[in-house]
């Protein structure tokens, strides 16, 4: 395997070897020990409300039913039948209280145990021969949730989401707690682009830099109150924890001002004064900066933003939405976009804030078009020979000694945690990509596999085992306890 020191210690630099936005090898890399890793979004827990619900979800080219077992409990199960291998379930989404493999009839409940295993006596001696009770479809090493958005990560040592989100969880509040009635998520839409997911996810994350130049035409058309895309730039980066966004630069106002201002009602702007802290508050109010567009590292991207939905009308209405940077390989992405809304909003609300959703940033969105047109390009062109001599300058923000152009801001000009700046700046990006860095660096670590039905290493062929074969448990007690039987 090739050396990639030089590469990460250039990317440290804030200096970006070209190819790594279309590499076989660094794909690779990223598959063994970052999205083996890292916390990966899955499902909101809004998409499966009732006993039976279930969505099937990838991490990558592993699938897994996400699903809410008989007794209301969140699990999520590599989707993969104990007996040969087969894909368990195959259907995108539904309600089931089990399922049934297609190639030999296998069945599992909605919590993965083993209920029916076809000719059982006949074809394996009974319980003796193959012992079904408290064999399960092998849970998500590790899962957890934050606000309702459920993620799993491969990794069965993975610390607490919570720890993993630090101080963004600060401003993930604003895009999903607006209202202790919590969130609804309605999608997802997915359609492949041919670019690596590395751009999508540093672009969300602080690029306010592209807006005047790729958006032009979306400011031409007056879908936003704002006269001048150049506006971006008297808004702020943000990073903080695992993930970093951007803000506009309201006009001077109270919270209530500038909340109507980006188009909510008053109903809303109330329910949300009970649930944000005061410091949340205060960077809207006080500060006067509204929350834009964002990523969580390493996939996972937000926008809240607010165009005119009615034409003769000057009325912006706003829309959020959440968005998963699947990677099908390095010059290949899965884009899984749902549309956000808080569970409490007036109907009316709901229906134009999905409308103004879908023609920004929905897969025939306009910002998406533009977007996207650049991300293929980009991507294409690292491909080549040419792209390997070059290394991209990732330092905007940033004076040649490492200082800031711009002065970090005080914590009585910004009452947000982690570090922000006015103006335009690669700060994000580069935090983004350091911490990949982080982790491609690191070797995997071994994880041991598990053997179904009684079986286990040192005893192939033969009739006893080692260890406990096929315990008699009955109930699999949580993902983190089944899966290191
Ligand atoms: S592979 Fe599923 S029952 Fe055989
Ligand atoms: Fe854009």
């Amino acid at each position: 395997m090739t050396d990639h020191s030089a590469t990460f210690e250039a990317v440290r630099a804030g200096m970006i070897p070209a190819h790594i936005y279309n590499d076989k090898e660094i794909f690779e890399l990223e598959k063994g020990r970052l999205f083996s890793r890292s916390w990966q979004f899955v499902a909101h827990e809004s998409e499966i409300p009732d006993v039976g619900d279930y969505v099937v979800r990838r991490v990558l080219d592993d699938s897994f039913i996400v699903s809410r077992d008989s007794k209301g409990e969140v699990r999520a199960m590599f989707n993969m039948c104990l007996h040969r291998g087969m894909q368990v379930c195959r259907a995108e989404m539904g309600n089931a209280s089990h399922f049934r493999c297609p190639y030999h009839g296998w069945s599992y409940r909605n919590d993965g145990r083993i209920i029916g295993l076809p000719f059982h006596q006949e074809a394996y001696g009974g319980e003796e021969g193959f012992a079904k009770k408290g064999q399960t479809l092998l849970p998500a090493p590790s899962i957890d949730s934050y606000n309702g958005l459920i993620f799993i990560s491969l990794d069965p040592n993975a610390e607490s989401l919570k720890d993993y989100l630090g101080d963004f969880a600060f401003y993930l509040d604003y895009y999903t707690k607006q209202s202790k009635g919590g969130l609804e998520m309605r999608g997802p839409q997915r359609w492949r682009i041919k670019a690596n997911w590395k751009i999508g996810a540093e672009n969300f994350a602080g690029d306010m830099y592209h807006t005047p130049q790729t958006h032009t035409s979306v400011v031409e058309i007056g879908l936003f109150r704002e006269p001048k895309a150049e506006k971006r730039k008297d808004g702020n980066t943000y990073w903080a924890g695992n993930g970093g966004g951007t803000t506009y630069k309201l006009p001077p106002g109270s919270f209530e001002d500038s909340m109507r201002y980006v188009g909510y009602p008053d109903e809303m702007i109330e329910r949300m004064k009970e649930t944000w802290s005061p410091e949340q508050l205060k960077v809207i109010g006080e500060n006067g900066f509204m929350v834009s567009a964002a990523s969580i590292f390493p996939n996972i991207s937000l926008v809240h933003n607010w165009p005119k939905v009615e034409e003769h009308s000057d009325e912006v209405l706003p829309f959020l939405t959440l968005r998963q940077w699947q990677p099908i390989s390095e010059n290949e992405t899965e884009v899984l976009s749902w549309f956000v809304v808080d569970k409490d909003a007036p109907e009316e609300f709901k229906a134009l804030s999905y409308k103004a959703y879908l023609m920004c940033f929905g897969s025939t969105g306009m910002f998406e078009q533009d977007d996207v047109e650049n991300w293929v390009s980009l991507t294409n062109t690292a491909a080549g020979s040419m792209a390997r001599r070059l290394h991209l300058n990732s330092r905007m923000g940033m004076k040649i000694d490492g200082s800031p152009v711009v002065p970090a801001l005080g914590p009585d000009e910004f009452a947000g945690p982690g570090e922000a700046h006015v103006g335009y700046g690669e700060y994000n990006q580069r935090h983004l990509l350091e911490r990949w860095v982080d982790y491609l660096e690191r070797e995997p670590n071994e994880v041991d596999a598990v053997s179904i039905g009684g079986l286990v290493r040192g005893n192939v062929g033969g009739t006893t085992c080692d260890s406990p074969c096929g315990d008699a448990t009955t109930e699999p007690t949580s993902n983190q306890e089944a899966v290191s039987r």
